[in-house]
């Protein structure tokens, strides 16, 4: 094994992506070797957690794993075996702890099948320390800032656990490969990806955040922000728009303070005016917007777009300025609902969605209170509401008065029933119009036995209609005949 690892040493390319490239290329013939001792192809199965940029890593993880020479499968019966998870909220931890139990049973009755697991709760020590001690029969372990090493780790796992030129296994004894970075500025480009869906495409464009909200972790096991180049954006763009992508959401935790720590710097109005310029792109999306950091360009920018949806997502955690001020959000509830009138102002019929944290330490009835108030005021479209989650290693975690269970469930019902009055309220607004729908899949849950497609409206809400497959990935105008509160049953003009 070790002349294995000198043999190769000195050609192993030391810059990215080559160096990724030269191990997908060795990785490649092991999974062949494989295939020819199975007599069938090798198969992966990868579980993602959390929020929108963990689904974008899981497309590139399946983007390598593919290249290598995988097929995905549906379930977690799969040879190998990726969880990529969350850690904003200690129920997501939970829920990761508990499917890997199940795991473990797998793997005892197929000890060959490879399981790994990254994302954010890996970069967390106490999280890695558990998995080595309890869940000894994971096999990779990375994190947030290393998904592009997916291949390298891969056959670093091989090479301890199996003889790599016969591709059989042999007997030493288990070895886990856990390779977590603390932080790095690096941002790996043009590794291979694979879509979700052939017609949208999430595009990161930065990673991090420099925010350090007192309640949230992200900044902890994400990094700082670092933002990708303009033109390697554009870029990317360009060739899924060549491959027939048609809408892109731009991600990132902050979106607004996109490419201030750039060599050239750059606003996120001008790189969204530079978006909206590539022809061929139909629909443009963008998650998260700070409050603090929206721009009067960018508005205008949205302003002026046809193609930039008609919905923004402007998280505002709670609508008392004294939480506001000890969750370090940098912005009064005063600012926020002026913030709101100048968007409407600019766009009336706008959709705007929100996350709400209910129970944050010391929220007093009169703190709650004002949340409701913005609530009533800002009349979003959804919000997400979270029960405010104590994460060790944040700011929030030691601060006294930690509100009693009951009192925060209490709240977040009367929260809810506020939030669901004004999202039917403003479905109910467009019931009977015909609208442009992006076609997106057959719809599995709302009407499971009526065969219907599910498209999505501008504004993101959904809509489910009759028709046939070769409609998924067009964009077609429904008639939303009948508002179900958050939802529509439409019908197409044919
Ligand atoms: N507890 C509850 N909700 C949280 N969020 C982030 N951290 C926490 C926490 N500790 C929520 C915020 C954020 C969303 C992605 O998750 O509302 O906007
Ligand atoms: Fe967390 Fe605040 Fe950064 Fe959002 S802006 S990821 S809530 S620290």
């Amino acid at each position: 094994m070790i002349e294995d690892i000198y043999r190769i040493l000195d050609t192993i390319p030391e810059h990215e992506p080559e160096r990724q490239f030269f191990f997908i290329k060795k990785m490649q013939d092991i999974v062949y070797a494989k295939e020819q001792e199975y007599g069938r192809k090798l198969t992966y199965h990868i579980s993602t957690f959390g929020c929108q940029m963990n689904f974008k890593d899981s497309e590139k993880l399946a983007g390598v794993l593919e290249e290598i020479g995988f097929t995905e499968v549906d379930d977690e019966k799969a040879d190998f075996c990726l969880y990529n998870t969350c850690t904003v909220r200690e129920n997501a931890n939970s829920r990761v702890y508990g499917r890997l139990g199940y795991l473990g049973k797998l793997k005892s009755r197929k000890p060959e099948m490879i399981i790994a697991m990254c994302g954010c709760m890996m970069q967390e020590e106490h999280v890695v320390e558990t998995i080595k001690k309890s869940y000894r029969f994971v096999d990779i372990i990375f994190g947030t800032h290393n998904i592009y090493k997916l291949a390298e780790l891969l056959y670093q796992y091989y090479l301890y656990n199996d003889d790599v030129k016969k591709a059989k296994p042999v007997k030493r004894k288990h070895r886990m490969i856990v390779d977590i970075l603390k932080g790095t500025d690096k941002i790996v480009e043009e590794l291979p990806s694979k879509l979700k869906a052939s017609f949208k495409a999430g595009i990161n464009i930065m990673f991090g955040c420099n925010n350090f909200c007192t309640y949230c972790i992200v900044p902890y096991v994400r990094g700082r922000e670092r933002s990708r180049k303009p033109d390697d954006i554009i870029n990317e763009i360009k060739d899924f728009v060549s491959k027939g992508v048609i809408e892109v959401m731009l991600l990132g935790q902050n979106v607004n303070s996109y490419g201030k720590n750039l060599d050239e710097p750059i606003s996120f109005a001008e790189l969204l005016r530079r978006v909206d310029d590539i022809e061929g792109l139909k629909r443009i999306r963008f998650m998260t917007s700070h409050p603090k950091d929206l721009s009067d360009e960018l508005i205008e920018v949205m302003k002026n777009s046809k193609k930039v949806c008609r919905h923004i997502h402007l998280p505002v955690q709670s609508g008392s300025s004294r939480l506001l001020k000890k969750m370090n959000r940098v912005y009064s509830k005063e600012d926020y609902l002026k913030l709101i009138d100048k968007i409407r102002a600019a766009m009336p019929d706008i959709a705007i969605t929100t996350d709400i944290i209910v129970g944050f330490p010391g929220e007093t009835e009169e703190d709650f209170r004002e949340t409701l108030d913005v609530v009533r005021y800002a009349k979003y479209s959804s919000a997400f509401t979270f029960i405010y989650s104590k994460r060790t290693g944040t700011p929030a975690a030691s601060f006294p008065d930690q509100v009693d269970s009951n009192v925060i469930k209490d709240r977040f019902d009367r929260l809810l029933k506020e939030v669901n009055k004004y999202s039917e309220e403003f479905a109910k607004s467009l019931e009977g119009q015909t609208l442009p729908v992006l076609v997106e899949e057959r719809d599995r849950e709302v009407e499971p036995d009526k065969n219907y497609l599910t498209g999505r409206l501008d504004n993101n809400l959904l809509v489910h209609f009759e028709g046939s497959d070769e409609l998924i990935g067009q964009i077609i105008n429904v008639k939303l005949k009948e508002c179900k509160g958050f939802y529509y049953i439409g019908e197409t003009d044919t």
